[in-house]
């Protein structure tokens, strides 16, 4: 075995099958296209699914690929693993190779072990192998082609609960393409723990799977039903970081090269958000170089945190990361500082790394939920050292969900980890009172657990930003009313008035202070709790509150200004999206925080890049005109007249707000800017398609719109310095000529190639030698590689007419062998399949092919001369 980085053996493996007639093609995108069953990709194959299903045709029926993959959710889900295990990954690379009708088992098991055994030189007697129950036609190439004792073949059958519920059947997801499999697994010797498959010690981490080779011959309806596929193929998956494991002889898939740089930054960036001495290789180290892995490749394919869908399972893996960041002591955002490092290890392969956004995203998200993080996680951890059965109370993690946005999936990870149990009884019950609760309150979110009976407070934060004389009317610690609170206190706290404003609408809260004399709260966020009452989210800092003292509330005026310019902005927005897309057009939901507006909007299509610079155009233009905007009060009747935008199945009031910025004019009760021009700029930085027909657009104001230009301005100087100093204007016609230069350079290669093999082949032709009246050309050329003898033996076909070829290379340590033969000689029994199987078996390897075209590779040169001797004898008995 020897020491390959993890590039290398992408390329050799790409290489490998390129040379059996694979075409190389690149990975699609983590989310796939047009397959609304899955999440996420999650296997090579998933791009080919139609090819399998014989709705689609291709140039090639032979593919290969390094797939991107998540395992985050639906069938194949990973996330719960990742960090424990030595092995899973929500993001990693699998490599395949796969067959549309084209070639089946009979050439996919000798292929894949030849690729093992004589690319990666792992030792034969090392491997194992499973096979599908009654899949005899698998356990016979394993053991009698290939030489496989039985002792390491293990038939494995239903053994997950129903017929085809297998560990050696594999299906993408309910419904698709899917087949009984063989896998192949390393033996990493006696002293690692576990036994074999099949075995009841299976699981240990001594038998790794490394490769599964699946038969796919079915289309699992919805239904259940398989239904046989029209021709049957071949769908292969080797985790690269796994493989990459065994080649480098490391204990865990984070300890190869390609994580090696990531763990260390991972390391250095939690600390320089406040972790002191974080050991080397500890989980939540993993999780984290795990995590940015997946949340980058998500970010940068179109997919945005949110709260549904995939949306949700990228926030998921995003506050899992910033979590272990927490537990490991970081108390600042810290995780996306390592989109950078990412890019560095894996942007020359993957691209689409390096765009400007992914990091943006990531930090917008972590600034947000460190917040609830460190609010909750105290909470949390009190509840805890108090459970003395070991079973934490369901209404506490209701409570943290409900009050303090903490997730129940994260109470209940932090849960595991400290080996407590949940009580998801209790947990349950509460959310299904809560939901009845919200449902008889119609729109209004109840902070559930909070019982307020007093009278409506008043909002004055569409006036002023300070207001005096605020009554304290309720205090709520631990979700239940309390009469004081005291500094170091968490609590929530409800005044007669207030000028801050309650998440609403997509509208965060506001953030602030309460102080009097003796007393200073900070407040961390607001929040409606019933119609027309409004908590604020508090840490005591100073002194203590008590019902009925009297305080100034202010808003965080700077934050406030930001959400006004990114709310004002969305309306300005929507109304140029009908204009520019079309009045179908309509808001599905909106974010809107200090540092972004998130808009979802019903649309069939993408917005185009024109499209989206019209947008920008128009709603810059309105920002530079610089009106007064305007509010008034009005009721609904009276609204409805005037054109104002509604939302369609949205309930309002008798009196309703009417918002007019510039051309537009929406019933919103959300907090904006005085005049338009307050707004400076805007800019939309990503547009993307969310579910069937809504498509969500994200966009800066402000300052934040300098931030962007600066980060496109770096990119621009940076590609400027690549290219030796060429103008920013004449970049594209660089990379253009670039591209040509490569095109023109490829082509050059073709045809030197094949003006190499022309000639090699003539003064090849001249030698060839007659048996019982058939031309026979056995030899070996110098410095071909696999394509270059294809091509070869095409030219001598042709030369010969009537012949059989065989031609033999040395690539490095390793043998090429091809064989052709004419279509006349094929008719009397010499197949090219046979031939090269037996002059391979005498250079120590395997190979196979059709009957007048077949590869093979080889390891033994010594034994080159000889075979290829034996060939003339070969014909000669046959001819
Ligand atoms: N599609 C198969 C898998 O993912 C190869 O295991």
């Amino acid at each position: 075995m020897k020491y390959m980085t993890a590039s290398e053996i992408r390329n050799a493996y790409l290489q490998f099958f390129q040379s059996k007639g694979h075409t190389i093609v690149p990975s699609s995108p983590v989310v796939p296209e047009d397959d609304p069953t899955l999440l996420f990709t999650n296997a090579g194959m998933n791009q080919f699914k139609n090819c399998y299903l014989g709705i689609e045709k291709r140039e090639y029926t032979r593919a290969t690929t390094s797939q991107k993959c998540i395992r985050a959710g639906g069938k194949h889900n990973d996330l719960d693993n990742v960090g424990y295990t030595a092995r899973h990954h929500t993001f990693f690379e699998m490599l395949g190779n796969f067959s549309f009708g084209d070639y089946f088992k009979q050439d996919a098991i000798p292929w894949a072990w030849e690729f093992l055994t004589k690319v990666l030189e792992l030792p034969e007697d090392r491997l194992w192998v499973t096979v599908y129950v009654d899949d005899d036609e698998a356990y016979d190439i394993w053991n009698k082609e290939i030489g496989i004792p039985a002792e390491r073949i293990v038939r494995i059958g239903d053994n997950k609960g129903g017929k085809y519920m297998s560990d050696n059947f594999w299906m993408m997801g309910d419904t698709g393409p899917c087949g009984p499999c063989s896998e192949i697994f390393f033996d990493r010797g006696p002293s690692v723990q576990g036994g074999p498959p099949g075995s009841k010690d299976e699981d240990g981490d001594r038998y790794l799977e490394i490769w599964n080779l699946v038969f796919t011959q079915f289309n699992r309806d919805a239904s259940g039903k398989m239904n046989r596929l029209p021709h049957p193929n071949i769908d292969t998956g080797m985790g690269l970081e796994r493989i990459a494991s065994v080649i480098q002889n490391v204990p865990t898939n984070y300890d190869i090269d390609l994580f090696r740089n990531l763990m260390a930054a991972a390391k250095a960036a939690v600390e320089k958000a406040g972790a002191t001495d974080v050991e080397p290789g500890t989980p939540s180290l993993k999780v984290i170089a795990d995590h940015i892995r997946a949340c980058s490749f998500a970010i940068a394919d179109g997919v945005l945190p949110g709260n549904e869908g995939r949306a949700y399972v990228l926030r998921r893996i995003c506050r899992r990361a910033i979590r272990h960041g927490y537990k490991l002591g970081a108390r600042a955002p810290f995780f996306y500082t390592l989109v950078e490092p990412l890019a560095r290890e894996m942007g020359d392969v993957y691209p689409e790394l390096n765009k400007p956004n992914i990091a943006q995203v990531i930090k917008a998200e972590e600034e947000r939920f460190f917040l609830t993080l460190a609010n909750g996680m105290e909470i949390l951890e009190d509840a805890i050292a108090k459970t003395t059965n070991g079973v934490l109370d369901g209404n506490v993690v209701f409570k943290l969900h409900d009050t303090f946005g903490f997730p129940a999936d994260l109470t209940a990870d932090v849960c595991r980890e400290k080996g407590i149990k949940v009580d998801t009884d209790a947990f349950d019950r509460s959310m299904e009172e809560q939901r009845a609760k919200a449902r008889a309150a119609g729109k209004f979110k109840i902070a559930a657990g909070l019982v307020y009976n007093g009278p409506t407070n008043e909002f004055r934060g569409y006036q002023e930003l300070r207001t005096e004389g605020c009554r304290v009317l309720a205090i709520y610690k631990d979700g239940t009313d309390v009469t004081s609170a005291e500094a170091g206190d968490d609590a929530v706290l409800v005044f007669d008035k207030t000028p801050c404003y309650a998440e609403m609408g997509g509208q965060v809260g506001d953030q602030g202070v309460a102080e009097n004399a003796s007393t200073i709260a900070q407040i961390l966020d607001t929040m409606t709790i019933k119609a027309s009452v409004f908590g604020h989210s508090c840490h005591i800092h100073e002194g203590s509150v008590h019902i009925g003292d009297i305080f100034s509330v202010s808003v965080n005026a700077e934050r406030r200004a930001a959400i006004a310019r990114n709310h004002s902005v969305t309306h300005l927005m929507h109304k140029a999206l009908r204009t520019v897309c079309g009045a179908h057009v309509a808001q599905k939901g909106s974010l809107v925080t200090p540092e972004i507006t998130r808009f979802d909007f019903t649309h069939d299509h993408p917005v185009t890049a024109e499209q989206i610079a019209e947008v920008e155009q128009l709603v810059n233009e309105e920002i530079l005109a610089n009106v007064p905007t305007k509010t008034e009060e009005m009721s609904v009747e009276d609204a409805k007249k005037t054109g104002a935008t509604m939302l369609f199945g949205e309930k309002y009031g008798k009196e309703v707000r009417v918002v007019s910025i510039g051309s537009s004019k929406e019933l919103c009760g959300g907090t904006h800017v005085a005049r338009t021009g307050d707004i400076g700029s805007f800019k939309i930085i990503s547009e993307a398609g969310i579910s069937a027909g809504v498509r969500r657009i994200e966009a800066v104001t402000g300052m934040n719109v300098l931030h962007v230009l600066q980060q496109k301005t770096a990119l621009v100087s940076e590609l400027q310095q690549n290219f030796r100093g060429v103008k920013e204007s004449e970049l594209p016609e660089k990379v253009s000529a670039c591209i040509e230069q490569i095109h023109s350079l490829e082509k050059e290669v073709a045809s030197l190639q094949a003006k190499i093999a022309a000639s090699a082949s003539s003064d090849i032709a001249e030698n060839a030698r007659e048996v019982n009246g058939v031309k026979v050309v056995a030899v070996s050329v110098d410095g071909a590689d696999a394509n270059a003898l294809r091509e070869m033996a095409d030219k001598l076909r042709d030369k010969l007419h009537s012949a059989v070829v065989v031609l033999a290379t040395k690539d490095g340590a390793k043998l090429q062998l091809c064989a052709g033969v004419t279509p006349d000689l094929v008719k009397k029994g010499l197949k090219a399949g046979e031939l090269v199987k037996f002059v391979a078996a005498q250079v120590g390897g395997k190979g196979g092919g059709k009957p007048d075209f077949a590869m093979a590779g080889g390891s033994d040169a010594e034994a080159l001369p000889k075979a290829l001797e034996s060939v003339y004898g070969w014909v000669g008995e046959r001819a």
